[in-house]
């Protein structure tokens, strides 16, 4: 485990698919990693939206040794504080200011700050910073446009995240400046709050074997 954390440069090196989780509950937490697990999406990103989410972190970290969890929805430098010291491996943010990305920078994990244009793409790159959530993704353009970002700034790598769909995951996955997608479509509310891991899994199977697409010309 502890070398898996140092080896951990960016949670765009782990998996194709990011599952992007809402927990009301905390105890639903490890059965739920657990499942992801087991069907390959050992990535998890828990987002700090819910009074559960801490605990959830917590949980994971502690008992589900395979999963690398992460925090999502950073939006303070609190929060970051809070998230790596309740376990989280990594950082994911919908946006990006200069004193959030020095607050995530300071806790030494990993972190993906969020972007949706050129502009906050450029000004993260005069930062050192190539590795970006692109968010919303379906609303801000789509795969579209960030096919034509990557002419212009191919040095950054995008987890695009908001509206990814299993229909829509292969078109991000198949462009060159795509490292992954992250997104909820594998856990529907509704399964996550009845316990149905079942339903779950089988969503969660699905999404890992979009794996990486070869990448299109241009
Ligand atoms: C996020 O936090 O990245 C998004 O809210 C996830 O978006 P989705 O629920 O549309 O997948």
């Amino acid at each position: 485990m502890t070398s898996t954390r140092l080896s951990l440069r960016s949670p765009l090196d782990l998996v194709p698919v990011l599952p992007v989780v809402v927990l009301e509950d905390a105890t639903a937490a490890v059965p739920l990693a657990r499942t992801l697990v087991s069907c390959g999406l050992t990535a998890i990103e828990v987002t700090l939206r819910t009074p559960a989410a801490l605990e959830a972190v917590r949980a994971i970290a502690a008992e589900v040794p395979d999963a690398v969890v992460g925090a999502g929805t950073v939006l303070t430098t609190a929060q970051a504080d809070a998230a790596v010291a309740a376990g989280a491996r990594f950082l994911v943010s919908p946006g990006s200011t200069d004193l959030l990305v020095a607050a995530m920078r300071d806790t030494g994990v990993p972190f993906l700050p969020g972007v949706a244009t050129a502009s906050e793409a450029v000004t993260l790159l005069e930062q050192g910073i190539t590795d970006m959530k692109f968010f919303p993704a379906q609303a801000a353009g789509g795969a579209a446009y960030l096919r034509a970002l990557a002419s212009p700034l191919p040095q950054v790598r995008f987890c695009p995240t908001g509206g990814i769909t299993a229909a829509n995951a292969p078109s991000y996955l198949s462009l060159p400046n795509v490292a992954c997608v992250g997104g909820s479509w594998m856990l529907p509310a509704a399964a996550v709050q009845a316990g149905d891991w079942t339903t779950v899994a089988a969503l969660a199977r699905d999404a890992a074997s979009l794996g990486h697409h070869a990448p299109e010309n241009g």
